[in-house]
């Protein structure tokens, strides 16, 4: 039942509306804005009505995070990474018809609106839970703001919806030892109030319109990632959450809440498309709900249950809206063989890559493309980087237009020659040449972007082969009239190449434009071979591309290979240093050296010795957690240093009188500090 022989009348691509709390990297690129803007560029070509929406996504609990860390509003860190994000977009060559961002006061009133009108519809499912509250700061804690020890790994600094350690998902409820990053400590549980979306009552329809079908259109991963969230049950899910930062929930008596943000950023993509008719004076609504409509939605892997499931069963629910016909989601791209992550500063980052590589903007495009995550993950590596530049674009296209161009300037003074009397190859080659846009098409919209790549660089390879074939570098002192044609041919191919490229090299086929002295063609103009007449002048060869060179590469291997580094030694390192304390405060302690002169292990316990120490003034029980790293009958005549006057404590039902003072030594041992001169007992450490 698949779409894809349906005409439409015009297409509304999206492409995920980025976090505005960080830069860009190659992987945002290779997974989302990339086949997105080779998809509505080739659309643009074809005269197709189309409108390409970006913005930035600038809710949510990590910005609110990233905020608190750095002291600033989250107003101040979305507008920050918002012009950073927009300005790497545009050198990209990503083009938008609108870049928005989820702030605006549009976007506010449309999701907020949106969420009225399901409320109205009594669409929502009111439910009052226990969740945890931080009494300190009196603020409900989203998952991310609760930390604890992952139940599955052990490791103490999971978040309440995610390990990433072991990469489990997590609920807070899973956590042992809760905490709050607000305060530090452990939560309680409170009741509150929240809407939900069925997820569960559209099951049957998602399954007649994803499972059955989209079978056959849908990418697989795709596909397969429905079908499992499907068939495992759907859950209602919570579209309002406790916080103060997004959009308010419409209803009038309730405060404090706002909407899920991935309840508010999909219906950015609405709101964008609000502001862009506005802007240019048109209409929105067909471009979301005239049937005759495409509507595509171009994400990476990890947004495919909100984009597939909820934002549709969303649209569906409210009634007025289409549904997507295509959701082409990608998988992820990995750096030199890691998976890249923003925390370890393992990526290639967009504002650097700029800086290291100004004006090979399409180098990166076409790396990025030709090795795109389209089934699988994939690896980016600076040496393949490197390798598809010197070898492909610079050794095939670089290498066919101006080979051609060098010799028409030189044989015929940069005029297009006239095409003569055809051999059996130029005539092979002139049918070649028009089989090409379809090939490319074909892939294109399957969204095949490798594939539709390739076949771009196969024209490029075909001009390159039949200059080599025909060698009008020596022809020319024997049969004039040949090389003509044999240019014209290659004219003809370059000329070409100046269409099917364009999606792709935005910023090549602007300069072969110009040295081909020809005004922007449409996508119908190629596979013809007349394109360029005889007569044309054509502009000055200029280079298209350069050979980088092994340094330059080096150069970028080395600055990852520092990062790896960095990260080692971040795992080394002591803990920061606390708060300042005035010096009244630390005369406030009273540590002594004393020796350990009884020590047993506490029955039922792993860590713990009950040891007694003489502190010179007397001798008394401390009970210390290092059972782990002594037996008790190696520290009989131990010298310690001893803090004396803290409040005594039960530890298992013994008074502790007292706490040992440790160090940890590079293995993570706890070891005693212990005075290596000899000082009596009851001499004070100040
Ligand atoms: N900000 C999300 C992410 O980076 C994507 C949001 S897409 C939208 O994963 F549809 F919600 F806008
Ligand atoms: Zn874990």
């Amino acid at each position: 039942m698949g779409n894809e022989n349906r005409k439409f009348k015009r297409y509304t691509v999206t492409s995920a509306l980025p976090y505005a709390n960080g830069p860009l990297h190659i992987g945002h690129l290779s997974g989302v804005y990339v086949p997105a803007d080779i998809y509505c560029r080739y659309l643009r070509l074809k005269g197709v009505d189309v409108i390409f929406i970006g913005g930035s996504d600038e809710h949510g609990v990590p910005i609110t995070i990233k905020a608190r860390q750095q002291g600033v509003t989250p107003q101040a860190i979305v507008d920050k990474y918002h012009k950073i994000i927009k300005e790497s977009f545009k050198k990209f060559g990503i083009s938008f018809d609108i870049y928005s961002r989820t702030s605006t006061k549009i976007h506010h009133e449309t999701a907020a609106g949106f969420f009225r009108t399901l409320y109205e519809k009594n669409e929502f499912i009111e439910k009052t839970s226990l969740q945890y509250y931080d009494e300190e700061t009196q603020h409900f804690l989203a998952d991310r703001y609760i930390t604890g020890t992952c139940p599955h790994c052990g490791y103490e600094k999971a978040y309440g919806d995610q390990c990433e350690n072991c990469g489990t998902s997590l609920s807070p409820n899973e956590l042992i030892n809760p905490k709050s990053v607000l305060s530090g400590n452990a939560p309680v549980k409170k009741e509150t109030t929240h809407w939900y979306l069925p997820l569960d009552k559209y099951t049957p329809w998602l399954t007649e319109w994803i499972l059955e079908g989209h079978k056959n259109d849908w990418k697989t991963n795709v596909y397969g990632q429905c079908k499992s969230w499907i068939n495992h049950g759907l859950q209602p899910r919570a579209v309002t959450r406790d916080l103060d930062w997004g959009v308010k929930v419409p209803i009038k008596e309730v405060t404090g809440k706002v909407l899920y943000v991935w309840f508010d950023a999909p219906i950015g993509y609405i709101s964008a498309t609000k502001e862009w008719a506005q802007q240019n004076n048109k209409d929105w609504e067909p471009y979301w709900k005239d049937k005759e409509t495409k509507l595509l939605h171009f994400i990476g892997k990890d947004n495919i249950v909100f984009h597939c499931i909820m934002f549709p069963s969303m649209l569906k629910t409210e009634g007025t809206y289409i549904v997507p016909d295509n959701v082409p989601a990608n998988e992820f791209l990995n750096l030199e063989g890691n998976k890249i992550s923003t925390s370890r500063n393992w990526a290639v980052w967009l504002h650097e890559y700029l800086e290291e590589f100004p004006d090979k903007q399409d180098v990166l495009r076409y790396v990025l493309c030709s090795n795109a995550p389209e089934t699988k993950d994939n690896d980016f590596t600076w040496k393949d980087f490197q390798a598809k530049n010197n070898n492909e674009l610079l050794a095939i296209y670089g290498n066919f237009v101006n080979r051609t161009m060098v010799l028409t300037h030189k044989f015929f003074n940069g005029v297009v020659p006239e095409i003569g009397e055809l051999t059996e190859l130029d005539k092979i080659v002139l049918n070649e040449i028009k089989t090409f846009p379809e090939k490319i098409s074909i892939s294109i919209e399957k969204y095949r972007f490798r594939e539709a790549l390739n076949e771009m660089m196969n024209l490029a390879r075909l001009g390159n082969k039949y200059l080599t074939d025909t060698e009008p570098w020596k022809k020319i002192k024997t049969d004039e009239q040949k090389v003509k044609t044999i240019l014209n041919i290659s004219l003809q191919i370059c000329a070409n190449l100046s269409i099917t490229a364009k999606p792709f090299l935005p910023f090549t086929t602007d300069k072969l434009i110009k040295i081909l002295n020809i005004s922007t063609l449409k996508w119908k103009d190629a596979g013809r071979t007349d394109i360029l007449s005889a007569g044309h002048n054509l502009s000055k060869p200029s280079l298209l591309f350069e050979k980088i060179e092994d340094a330059a590469i080096e150069k970028q291997i080395q600055k990852l290979l520092n990062t790896k580094k960095e990260n080692n030694d971040e795992k080394l390192k002591v803990n920061p240093s606390k708060e300042n304390i005035k010096f009244d405060d630390f005369t406030k302690l009273d540590i002594r050296i004393g020796t350990i002169i009884e020590a047993e292990k506490v029955p039922k316990t792993k860590k713990l010795l009950k040891l007694k120490v003489d502190t010179g003034i007397d001798k008394r029980t401390v009970v210390s957690g290092i059972a782990e790293y002594y037996k008790p009958e190696d520290i009989i005549g131990q010298k310690v240093s001893v803090l004396i006057n803290l409040t005594p404590r039960k530890l298992k039902g013994i008074e502790s009188n007292g706490m040992i003072l440790m160090a940890e030594n590079h293995e993570g041992k706890l070891c005693f500090v212990s005075p290596t001169e000899k000082f009596s007992n009851g001499s004070e450490i100040k």
